[in-house]
């Protein structure tokens, strides 16, 4: 996987996966609200999946969060963040309450104590349905949803990002998680109103 970061001529700054957009710095209301669902339902302990350009974290900390664990499978992402290539990184990667990994978020997810979290935000691709890295299908899956499910605590939250409303991935967490619930974030990109999805389950007791 190679990541890209560049600035638009519109002064976005946009980053890249294999060529693919994933996200720019001019609409981040959907990132910036997987943090906020959390954190509205209590989450202090969070995992996030895909540091990206660190909307969902910098939420995360400015709304209180007391431990945030970021999983990031790309260095140059955290490269950037560190050296101020992505501005306002240096301070979200100094903070005393974060922690990243660099890693698969399936292996940072897989190392985490049973019951330990109140949260796992997956942010790290385009949606079950629109892969920019195929090993990622596995993300969405039962067997890692699964795994997510066993870290958080009773009531704990899954919360995943997605291009498009997936009922394939709402039935998943169904099995394990009550509450589902689809939001839908309406979102402005290059003048054109789309939306965007935060899929979300609370850990069955
Ligand atoms: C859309 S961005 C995340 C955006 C982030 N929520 C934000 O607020 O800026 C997706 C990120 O996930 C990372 N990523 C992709 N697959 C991953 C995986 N399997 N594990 C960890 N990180 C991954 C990408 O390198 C990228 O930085």
């Amino acid at each position: 996987m190679t990541a890209q970061l560049r600035r638009r001529p519109d002064g976005a700054l946009e980053l890249r996966v294999n060529g693919v957009f994933v996200m720019d710095d001019a609409e981040s209301t959907s990132e910036r609200l997987l943090a906020r669902t959390v954190l509205d339902l209590g989450a202090r302990e969070v995992l996030v999946g895909g540091l990206g350009l660190g909307f969902t974290l910098r939420e995360l900390l400015d709304g209180g969060a007391e431990r945030v664990i970021v999983a990031e499978i790309e260095p140059e992402l955290v490269d950037w963040l560190a050296d101020g290539t992505i501005p306002g990184g240096t301070a979200l990667l100094e903070n005393e309450r974060t922690e990243v990994v660099v890693a698969d978020v399936r292996e940072v997810v897989a190392a985490q104590s049973p019951d330990s979290l109140d949260a796992i935000v997956l942010d790290v691709d385009n949606g079950p349905d629109f892969l920019v890295y195929e090993q990622n299908a596995a993300v969405y899956g039962d067997d890692f949803v699964a795994e997510c499910a066993a870290r958080l605590r009773p009531d704990g939250q899954l919360c995943v990002w997605s291009m498009a409303d997936s009922p394939a991935v709402r039935d998943r967490l169904a099995r394990r998680f009550h509450e589902v619930e689809a939001l839908e974030v309406p979102v402005t990109l290059q003048e054109r109103r789309e939306s965007y999805w935060v899929l979300r389950g609370s850990r069955r007791r």
